[in-house]
């Protein structure tokens, strides 16, 4: 039986993908594009969005001069915001620490904000052909399996263990096609649930499948229940257009536009007369939005809010009336873009 590494660069060159939009470049900004858009979403999402990303910040030095808002915008709907505003804070200390060049190292890519060590590790290899483990969600899976280890990944103990062994399978060479192929083989292969063992190049060694327990690893993050939080959004809408609040550039959404929330026990008109000086003509309940975070669930009361058009309507700094099509292109979250999406209908 030849080594691991050496089974899965085979099955990769045969059953793996090849012509994914960031495996035709060395660029290390491309790749860096990818991993950080690839450490939470799949990659069928994921591929419009760096598309986008590109053609608007084909460099590490446009992005750099970006504005936050901009980035955020491309970002809008993607989730994890908190990775676009690493990004472009990694871009600028790109440019302004290192002569606008990606460090070639594991430790030094880890510096970064918002480069963790698997994803400098990604880095290291797919730009620059290093030799270095990865250990992202998909290869945890694939290793905890293979040597059956034990216990949640995220608990230390268990994590180490796994950076242990995915350091000891790194092969001399094709780096790049190996670390592909853990990837490769954790999407399409073993997969959390209902795995492929039969199509599997490691099912010969496979401790979990030997014991017949292959889909109780890795075990699972012990839950505690999410909590479920409430508000209320307000559609505020006044002479076609509608009113977006930026967000605190820190927390939930930082940085993000979103409509006024209130307690959904709040009257709006409440809200309109004491924040915009305005009067309400209606307000109607639309149906609940549910909208899940990793650790609680936001069930979300649309308001839509006519503002009666003689009402004089202030508008405070970090406030802005938008054209209700206009608003739906902002750098806003999912569920309020899908919230401004169903009003142009109205
Ligand atoms: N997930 C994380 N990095 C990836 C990559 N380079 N290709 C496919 N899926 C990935």
């Amino acid at each position: 039986m030849s080594t691991l590494a050496g089974r899965l660069i085979r099955w990769q060159a045969r059953h793996g993908r090849h012509d994914l939009p960031w495996q035709q470049t060395r660029d290390p900004y491309r790749i860096w594009l990818s991993e950080v858009m690839l450490q939470q979403t799949q990659v069928a999402t994921v591929i419009p969005y760096y598309e986008r990303f590109l053609a608007r910040f084909p460099d590490v030095k446009s992005l750099a001069g970006a504005h936050l808002d901009d980035v955020l915008a491309l970002w809008s709907g993607l989730g994890y915001y908190s990775r676009a505003r690493n990004l472009h804070a990694a871009a600028r200390i790109l440019v302004e620490s290192w002569g606008g060049r990606f460090p070639r190292t594991r430790e030094a890519l880890a510096s970064l904000p918002g480069v963790g060590r698997s994803t400098a590790g990604a880095i290291a290899v797919f730009a620059f052909g290093e030799r270095e483990a990865i250990l992202d969600g998909n290869v945890k899976r694939v290793l905890a399996r293979h040597f059956a280890v034990r216990g949640y990944p995220g608990e230390r103990r268990v994590g180490n263990r796994l950076w242990k062994l995915a350091e000891s399978q790194v092969p001399e060479k094709d780096i790049e096609r190996y670390t592909q192929a853990l990837m490769d083989l954790g999407a399409s292969v073993c997969t959390r649930a209902r795995p492929a063992c039969a199509s599997c190049p490691l099912k010969g060694t496979c401790e979990a499948r030997s014991q017949g327990k292959v889909e109780a690893y890795p075990r699972s993050r012990p839950r505690n229940p999410v909590p479920l939080k409430e508000t209320a959004m307000l559609l505020l809408l006044r002479e076609g257009e509608v009113l977006l609040e930026k967000r605190s550039p820190v927390g939930l959404w930082g940085g993000l536009w979103c409509l006024p929330e209130i307690s959904p026990d709040a009257d709006p008109r409440d809200y309109c007369r004491r924040r915009l000086g305005a009067r309400l003509a209606s307000a109607e309940r639309l149906p609940l939005l549910r909208h899940g975070f990793t650790h609680f669930t936001l069930n979300i009361t649309p308001v839509l809010c006519r503002v009666a058009s003689a009402s004089p309507c202030a508008s405070e700094p970090g406030q802005v009336w938008l054209p209700v099509e206009e608003a739906g292109q902002a750098a806003v979250p999912a569920p309020v873009r899908k919230l401004l999406n169903s009003l142009r209908a109205v």
